[in-house]
């Protein structure tokens, strides 16, 4: 009787201790966190994930600061809500930031928790997301608090190309906090309410005189246009969680574990008509690329990353027979597709995330070239543009190509070429492969000739060169396809090459241009 009292009464003391840790900052702090239009660390949590699935650890975790008063205050979990949880039934580990406590900011505790469930999903094998909402390092605890963020670095450099790391900024995120997201894999942020900056407004107006909210500086749509830091910006915390739960079903979850893969109705075969007429009749008429990468992928779902960043490239994941694909496709609609410093680089770190995780890469390519210009090449066009050309030649994932219009120049080597080990290289009928378009190559060949001379040749050479045939003629294209059937084909080379083994030379590293 006297055991079960007692029993009863812990039990009782456990529900309690837990009803507070679950208040966080208390009443007053979660309206406030409300009323800027924000849910708090727990209400992420469970949009985030799947109903009754998320185990939480250390949620009596207090931080072991005395200075300033802080002996005395005391919450239990310390401003970061951690676990595991599953979504859509796969295994992810968790932090969510708790601005109702201290502001979210990070104390040695806090860090030490963060890092707990990233060394869990090390040894586990399965991705980590982080939901950011924090003033940055505990003020009180000054030199453990930098500590700690050195500490949760660290993790983020081992776990890379490991386990996929995933942040969404849901809230501030300032000073060094930020370098933690910069080296995950994805980064979401929220509209209007979240902030990603090395140093804030007050600081720059100081250092440069420059006048910027935290909005222009360092926002949402800041970081997904102009420097390309984040990748998806969304209205609000609740559709920013929901696609990441869409987002996190194309992931595998780690480097050692297969693809996802789940059951397709969409007909492999399905032939598209339309695509036969896609590429417009003059060269210079620029049409829309996620029309063709819609058609090729299962039930037209893609899920596009850094849409608004450097448009001249798409990137993104699709599924086809069910499994992941990583998209790589010029966009004639911007710049006529040209590569440039930014779309390089974007394309380069979505090469090699997929080949880290063993994601095929399918190519779709209407390129004119490199971007000419003073600008481009004082800002280092000649290293950014070969980042892309090493993370292709670089990756040992299966890898298809199809050229639907012009592959010109040195961005025809860039773009998944048979040369830089293209398991398949298609072209349309439409292709011009070539060493640069049929005008100016004419106008250096036959320079000083008159203008009715060079319009004569130009067609000469638009006749000769300004097709796939050239290229097939060497082996450099694997067959020239239908376009209606470019689905199947594709579908049926990345079967063929699900079992691809390639493998480069043992490195400590490579030495990719930065
Ligand atoms: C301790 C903090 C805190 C911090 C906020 N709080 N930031 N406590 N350390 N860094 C506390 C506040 O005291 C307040 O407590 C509560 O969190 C909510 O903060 P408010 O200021 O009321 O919220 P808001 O008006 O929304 O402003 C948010 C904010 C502001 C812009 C983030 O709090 C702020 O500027 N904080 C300081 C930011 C900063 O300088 N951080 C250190 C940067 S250096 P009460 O009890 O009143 O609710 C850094 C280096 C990292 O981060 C280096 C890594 C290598």
């Amino acid at each position: 009787m006297g055991t079960n009292r007692r029993m009863a009464t812990t039990i009782e003391e456990l529900e309690k201790r837990r009803e507070l840790a679950r208040l966080g900052g208390g009443e007053k702090r979660i309206a406030a966190q409300h009323a800027k239009g924000r849910l708090t660390a727990r209400e992420r949590l469970s949009v985030l994930l799947d109903p009754g699935s998320f185990e939480e650890y250390d949620m009596f975790v207090e931080h072991n600061a005395t200075d300033f008063g802080m002996a005395e205050q005391k919450i239990p979990g310390d401003g970061v809500v951690t676990g595991s949880g599953t979504i859509n039934g796969r295994l992810v580990y968790v932090f969510a930031q708790d601005f109702t406590v201290f502001g979210g900011s990070l104390s040695e505790r806090h860090a030490e928790k963060i890092c707990k469930v990233m060394d869990m999903a090390m040894k586990v094998g399965a991705p980590v997301i982080g939901l950011n909402d924090s003033g940055g390092a505990r003020i009180q605890e000054g030199v453990a608090s930098l500590a700690g963020y050195a500490n949760v670095f660290q993790r983020n450099v081992l776990a890379s190309g490991v386990i996929p790391q995933v942040s969404l900024i849901m809230g501030p995120c300032a000073g060094g906090a930020v370098y933690s997201p910069a080296m995950t894999d994805f980064i979401f942020m929220v509209k209007d309410s979240s902030y990603m900056f090395v140093t804030g407004p007050e600081v720059v107006k100081t250092v440069t005189n420059e006048i910027v909210t935290q909005e222009e500086l360092g926002g949402a749509v800041t970081h997904t246009t102009k420097s390309g830091v984040a990748d998806v910006a969304f209205e609000n915390d609740i559709d920013a969680l929901l696609a990441t739960r869409e987002f996190f079903d194309f992931l595998p979850l780690s480097n050692r574990h297969e693809q996802p893969e789940r059951p397709c109705e969409d007909p492999v075969d399905r032939i598209e008509d339309s695509l036969d007429t896609l590429v417009p009749p003059s060269a210079a008429t620029p049409y829309d690329m996620h029309e063709l990468i819609r058609k090729v992928a299962d039930e037209g779902d893609f899920f596009e990353l850094q849409p608004a960043h450097a448009a001249n490239i798409i990137i993104g994941f699709c599924r086809i027979e069910g499994r992941t694909v990583g998209i790589v496709a010029n966009q004639p609609m911007v710049l006529a597709g040209v590569l440039d410093i930014n779309s390089a680089k974007k394309a380069a770190r979505f090469v090699r995330f997929c080949d880290a995780f063993d994601i095929p890469i399918l190519t779709f390519v209407d390129v004119p070239g490199f971007l000419p210009g003073v600008g481009q090449e004082h800002h280092g066009i000649i290293k950014h543009g070969a980042k892309l050309l090493f993370a292709y030649a670089e990756a040992t994932v299966p890898k298809i190509t199809v050229i639907t219009r012009k592959a010109y120049g040195g961005a025809y080597d860039v773009m998944s070429s048979k040369h830089l080990r293209g398991d398949l290289n298609y072209a349309w009928p439409t292709a011009e492969i070539a060493v640069m378009g049929a005008k100016g190559a004419v106008e250096i060949i036959f320079r000083g000739k008159t203008a009715k001379e060079i319009a004569e040749h130009t067609q000469e050479y638009e006749e000769r060169f300004a097709n796939p045939f050239v290229a097939a003629s060497m082996g450099f294209i694997d067959e020239v396809i239908m376009p209606h059937s470019t689905r199947r084909r594709v579908a049926m080379g990345l079967r063929k090459l699900r079992n691809k083994q390639l493998e480069n030379p043992w490195k400590k590293h490579d030495n990719i241009p930065l």
